[in-house]
């Protein structure tokens, strides 16, 4: 068998640690005992080491000394601080962007300057801030609080704040785009547009671009889109890889952006594999561009790697060779549904001392569905604890019936989850802002 190794730690990874070890031996460098992607990794007779994988020395020596010869990242920070870019320093076949290339991610500012370039009817109007003068000006063309406020750099998902929903007045929003001005001497601010949020994702060896089965996200916190943002809280997908509000047509409008972003960043060399993931709102006046995620999207990843009919490991496979094709990377038409499960006060404070769970995973997967751990470790027998303020575990179901497989997460979750844990109820109900 040949080797992989993986970096980052989340649940979105545990899905490709599971998928990918049914071809390859799994190499991981993880700051935690991720339980998941530990399962795939001993499964696949790989080896992992504790450690910090944003170490350069580190993941070098531990790719030399296992002889890996290829490497999979999907994290973003990871990708803006150039892991792909030492994994193919090392020679190792890759799946992912350079630190270069995730720039569309990791600069916000950019990808709109890059969009701008090829789809100007896409942007939706906005002002990249640079001073306080600026912010003035800009927010001069707003009378009441409808504008969107965008920080520039990395976010998880946290960082964009929307007028009548993240901040209540004007004056709110002006102060939450000052503090990202001075956090990194730039901020956007967008006109709020009404419209159906949605994502598109696809996969790439460079030149060939293959559409993956739309997923809806649900980004904030609470029941009927309430509370604050948060790397997602849910998230399904439709058997016939659409949404019930958009045509073959919206979603080419978008893959066609992502071809030709993906040309643009490596029309001079190849800087971009792996997945690009456009955020999009659908609009009475067309499809508008929202913002690029270099990786897959986290929950998104796991409805759409269980959504393969193909095994994900030979389409990356294609991805590490540079011979990706539609051909080989089929779908199997099936609904997808998911639930997050996190502590109560995930994305309310910033710090707050270790949750401790317990949860029969056997036993919950016994009633069908998939767990995936995230920010969480084992302390004990069907015990755990969360590693950090963030998502702890997500429960996936794959299937032929929407409301049945809906009907079988709800089910576990209700009788399997800790109740000092929490999640969302309504996961499969559409929200319109
Ligand atoms: N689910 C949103 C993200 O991965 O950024």
């Amino acid at each position: 068998m040949e080797k992989c190794l993986l970096l980052g730690n989340g649940a979105r990874e545990a899905v490709i640690a599971e998928a990918m070890s049914e071809k390859y031996e799994m190499y991981a460098i993880m700051p935690y005992e991720n339980p998941s992607i530990l399962e795939f990794v001993k499964k696949s007779n790989g080896k992992y080491q504790i450690g910090n994988p944003f170490d350069k020395e580190l993941v070098k020596k531990f790719i030399t000394e296992n002889e890996i010869q290829h490497c999979i990242i999907s994290q973003d920070n990871l990708l803006q601080e150039g892991l792909i870019d030492l994994a193919k320093e090392c020679g190792l076949k890759t799946f992912g962007p350079t630190s270069k290339a995730a720039k569309i991610e990791w600069s916000k500012t950019y990808a709109l300057d890059v969009v701008q370039k090829l789809a100007p009817e896409m942007i939706i109007k906005n002002f990249e801030i640079t001073s306080a003068t600026e912010l003035e000006n800009a927010l001069a063309n707003y009378a009441d609080e409808n504008f969107v406020i965008k920080p520039e750099g990395l976010t998880g998902g946290k960082g964009v704040k929307v007028g009548g929903i993240h901040f209540a007045t004007k004056a709110e929003g002006q102060a939450y785009a000052k503090e990202c001005l001075e956090a990194s001497g730039k901020v956007i601010v967008q006109d709020k547009v009404k419209g159906k949020e949605f994502t598109v994702m696809c996969i790439t060896d460079g030149k060939n671009v293959v559409t993956l089965p739309i997923t809806f996200d649900y980004p904030y916190r609470f029941d009927e889109d309430k509370g604050p943002g948060t790397g997602g809280m849910g998230c399904i997908g439709f058997a016939n890889g659409l949404l019930p509000f958009l045509t073959g047509e919206d979603v080419d409008t978008c893959s066609h952006l992502i071809e030709k972003t993906i040309a643009y960043l490596n029309k001079d060399s190849e800087e971009f594999t792996g997945i690009l993931y456009g955020g999009f709102f659908k609009t009475e006046e067309g499809i508008k561009f929202i913002e690029f995620n270099a990786r897959f999207g986290d929950p998104e990843a796991m409805n759409v790697i269980n959504s393969f009919k193909t095994p994900f490991a030979e389409v990356a496979t294609d991805v590490f060779n540079r011979n990706l094709s539609q051909e080989r990377c089929q779908f199997n038409g099936k609904n997808s549904f998911l639930v997050y499960v996190v502590s109560k006060e995930y994305s309310l404070k910033s710090k707050v001392p270790p949750v401790e769970f317990t949860l029969d995973k056997e036993s919950a997967q016994r009633k069908g569905v998939k767990i995936y751990f995230a920010n969480a470790k084992k302390i004990g027998e069907n015990k755990y604890v969360s590693v950090s303020n963030s998502r702890l575990f997500a429960i996936e179901k794959t299937g032929d019936d929407f409301e049945e497989i809906k009907n079988q997460v709800y089910r576990v979750i209700h009788e399997e989850v800790d109740p000092v844990l929490d999640y969302r109820n309504d996961i499969g109900n559409m929200y319109e802002h």
